[in-house]
């Protein structure tokens, strides 16, 4: 059994697609918990909605970094408001973090809703999705003033080997998608051989970043078994060992039964 730990089966690009069908396809492919996640005040609506109709499905809310130059401050109130009110259909805050890739002339504004959202995090005791984008010093500079009563994962990691254990130190998990599986995948590959099983959960980010050999098309749940096939080859065990040990971690990280 695999759980796809990070998916947006909402997105409009699944608008020919029932989600259904996305759930079958999924199951057939072993794939039997997906947990999808929110990062603006319409997601978080649609993930809410999702985890309520379909029991294999998990919500997370959050505002992404992306999406702070579209807020204000009292939008972020509202958000946190929200997140209380909804806190025991939610398994983790998040996406959030710093994007700077997209954004550079917002730096405080996503740093204002990213610590306000760790926080959040922290006083209903859930654990965080974190996004991080050519911003992972300073990504690790803000977790860090939380060490001992944040947790949560690093969505889509995509840092250093050396990095990435400094995350764990600090109670994160890693995330591995569909860029383990690209040709290009140098750093990442190394992340997998080093960090220990116990600390790597799998994850689509769909409808992007598409394992390869569907790279190009429209990412899915169902193909969470060629991320943890490309894992087991890395790590020199069986993909059954991979399953496992990432939906063991899952569940974990998450607290879903
Ligand atoms: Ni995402």
């Amino acid at each position: 059994m695999f759980i796809d730990t990070h998916a947006h089966i909402f997105d409009e690009a699944y608008n020919d697609y029932k989600v259904s069908d996305i759930l079958n396809n999924a199951y057939k492919n072993n794939v039997y918990k997906i947990v999808c996640i929110g990062y603006d005040k319409k997601s978080n609506n649609q993930v809410l909605e999702l985890s309520k109709e379909y029991k294999n499905i998990y919500a997370t809310i959050g505002i992404h970094p992306s999406e702070v130059k579209n807020c204000s401050e009292k939008d972020l109130d509202e958000f946190i408001e929200f997140a209380y009110q909804v806190k025991d259909k939610i398994v983790a805050i998040g996406e959030c973090g710093l994007d700077f890739y997209w954004d550079k002339d917002n730096i405080s504004m996503q740093e204002l809703f990213f610590r306000r959202q760790i926080e959040l995090a922290i006083e209903l005791n859930l654990p965080i999705v974190v996004h991080s984008r050519e911003s992972i010093q300073k990504t690790y500079d803000i977790l860090s003033c939380y060490k001992g009563r944040v947790r949560g994962v690093m969505h889509c990691y995509s840092g250093s080997y050396e990095m990435g254990l400094r995350f764990i130190e600090l109670g994160f998990m890693l995330g591995i998608g569909g860029v383990v599986t690209f040709k290009n995948a140098k750093n990442i590959i190394e992340v997998v051989e080093k960090v220990s099983i116990e600390q790597l959960v799998l994850e689509t980010d769909c409808p992007y970043l598409t394992p390869a050999p569907h790279r190009g098309t429209r990412n899915e749940p169902a193909f969470i078994p060629l991320i943890a096939q490309k894992i087991a080859e890395i790590k020199h065990i069986s993909v059954e060992e991979v399953s496992r040990m990432t939906s063991q971690n899952a569940i974990k990280l998450y607290n879903i039964e």
